[in-house]
């Protein structure tokens, strides 16, 4: 965190509109405040995108005349429901509200609110580094308002709430994910009351709508390490609530002096291990899902101890559900994250054989553009401690993506069609659609994979044919 004096306030709010709205609210009788996520972030240099102002008075008056002073070009939209505006000027966005008071009921999110002071507004904010604010009009000019000590707490690196978190949870339960997603975002602690707070208040997401929760949990899992945020969701209670399939992937069971792996703990470095590669959020994903399926294909076995059989196809199978009750996308980015959790084990098996040619033709067919993504994803899932096993698979790994270039060099199996084509197929036999021509269609491509014809249309036709009679089809016409 950086130090900012006054003057330095004043330079760092050199837009010119902030001279502007001061003079508005001057000229209106009123005092005006940037506040919030703007002023966190100033200190802490992030980049942010929003500007928020608050008015002792109103903000929908305020952000009115301030359209008026800037004429055209300036565009003011306002939102009598929410008693906000928002005045468009430029490249920049300015929100406007009164400063409010609030109260809120037990079993709902929506708040009574009632004009307040500018006090009154800091105190119902939910963390002491979101209850900053800078004055705007020209006599106090980037003065500071740190009611609650936030610029300390940004400098001890601590998450905590203005007033009793009890309160500031159960008023608003959305900030029990907002609290633990600053606490990755930014890598703070939350502080000990606060994190107790979590845990007695947890059970009140349940009023959280869903669309809320995951943006929440989108921004964890697009930290620059996820893991801290799953870790606090597990300790607070959250977790189980909002992903319990995830919260099943916690613990060990040990059975005649043979535990398995705590696959919670392993998804997370996979997780964190992802992270470290790539911002792709469906391949954060794809970590986080690639062995949902464990606890349900689970099974104890006298010799083989401990097994998961399939638990990549049960976790594929999982997705769509995960996905449509998560309010997460349905279209082809929870295909792309199905996909990976059904072939995340396919590398590792090939790597652990010999790589030969047909498999990783096949493991290119099957995984088609994503394939460099499931090689990052099965990377990240090498996660043994023994350092030996762990060379070997990352080295057969290098065999394999070795193979893959070499392969995609030599044919473009990512865009390889079957030269025989299922129309083909009904013509040459006179089918109507049927079962038979998947099965021919199927044979073709396999002969092909496994190099036992070459990948060319005579040859492909060839084949067919002898296939076609040994299954008794005709090409006469009956
Ligand atoms: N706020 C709050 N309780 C919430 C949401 C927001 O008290 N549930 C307050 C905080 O003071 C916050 C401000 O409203 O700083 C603006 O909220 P928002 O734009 O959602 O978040 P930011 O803090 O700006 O952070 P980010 O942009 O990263 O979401």
């Amino acid at each position: 965190m950086r130090h900012i004096s006054r003057t330095q306030m004043t330079e760092l709010l050199s837009h010119p509109i902030f001279r502007q709205i001061g003079q508005v609210a001057d000229g209106m009788g009123m005092e005006c405040y940037v506040v919030g996520g703007f002023v966190r972030d100033l200190f802490l240099e992030r980049p942010s995108k929003d500007i928020d102002c608050v008015v002792v008075g109103s903000g929908i008056a305020v952000a009115q005349t301030l359209g008026k002073t800037l004429g055209r070009g300036a565009h003011v939209s306002v939102f009598r429901n929410f008693g906000t505006a928002q005045v468009k000027w430029r490249n920049i966005e300015v929100e406007f509200v009164g400063a409010r008071r609030e109260s809120y009921q037990r079993d709902s999110r929506k708040p009574i609110v009632e004009d307040g002071t500018l006090e009154d507004d800091l105190d119902r904010r939910d963390f002491t580094i979101n209850a900053l604010a800078v004055c705007l009009n020209e006599q106090r000019f980037g003065e500071l308002v740190d009611r609650f000590q936030g610029l300390l707490d940004m400098e001890d690196r601590i998450i905590a709430t203005p007033l009793d978190p009890d309160i500031t949870f159960s008023d608003d339960p959305l900030r029990m994910m907002r609290c633990v997603r600053f606490a990755t975002q930014l890598r703070f602690q939350i502080e000990e009351e606060t994190a107790e707070a979590l845990e007695r208040n947890a059970d009140r997401i349940k009023i959280i709508s869903q669309e809320r929760i995951i943006d929440e949990l989108n921004k964890i899992i697009a930290s620059p390490q996820p893991s801290i945020g799953f870790v606090e969701l597990s300790r607070c209670g959250l977790l189980p609530l909002i992903f319990p399939e995830l919260s099943k992937l916690e613990g060990v069971e040990t059975r005649n002096g043979r535990a398995h792996k705590d696959n919670f703990f392993h998804t997370l470095e996979v997780l964190d291990n992802v992270a470290r590669k790539t911002d792709n959020l469906w391949l954060r994903w794809a970590a986080l899902l690639h062995d949902i399926g464990k606890p349900r294909s689970k099974r104890w076995e006298p010799v083989a101890g401990w097994t998961f059989h399939n638990h990549n196809y049960i976790g594929s199978r999982m997705t769509p559900d995960i996905f449509r009750r998560m309010k997460l996308p349905l279209d082809e980015r929870m295909k792309y994250v199905q996909k990976l959790v059904d072939l995340h084990m396919r590398p590792i098996a090939i790597a652990d054989a010999e790589v030969t040619d047909s498999a990783v033709r096949r493991l290119l067919f099957e995984a088609g553009e994503d394939i460099d993504d499931l090689m990052t994803l099965c990377e990240a899932d090498i996660t043994s401690k023994n350092q030996q096993k762990k060379q070997h698979f990352l080295d057969n790994f290098r065999l394999v993506r070795e193979k893959l270039a070499d392969l995609q060099a030599r044919d473009n199996y990512r865009t390889w069609q079957n030269p025989i084509t299922g129309e083909e197929i009904m013509q040459t036999f006179h089918l109507q659609p049927c079962k038979e021509i998947g099965i021919l269609k199927q044979l073709v491509k396999d002969a092909i994979w496994e190099s036992q014809i070459p990948n060319t249309y005579e040859a492909a036709r060839d084949y067919m044919m002898e296939k076609a009679k040994e299954m008794g089809l005709t090409t006469e016409n009956k």
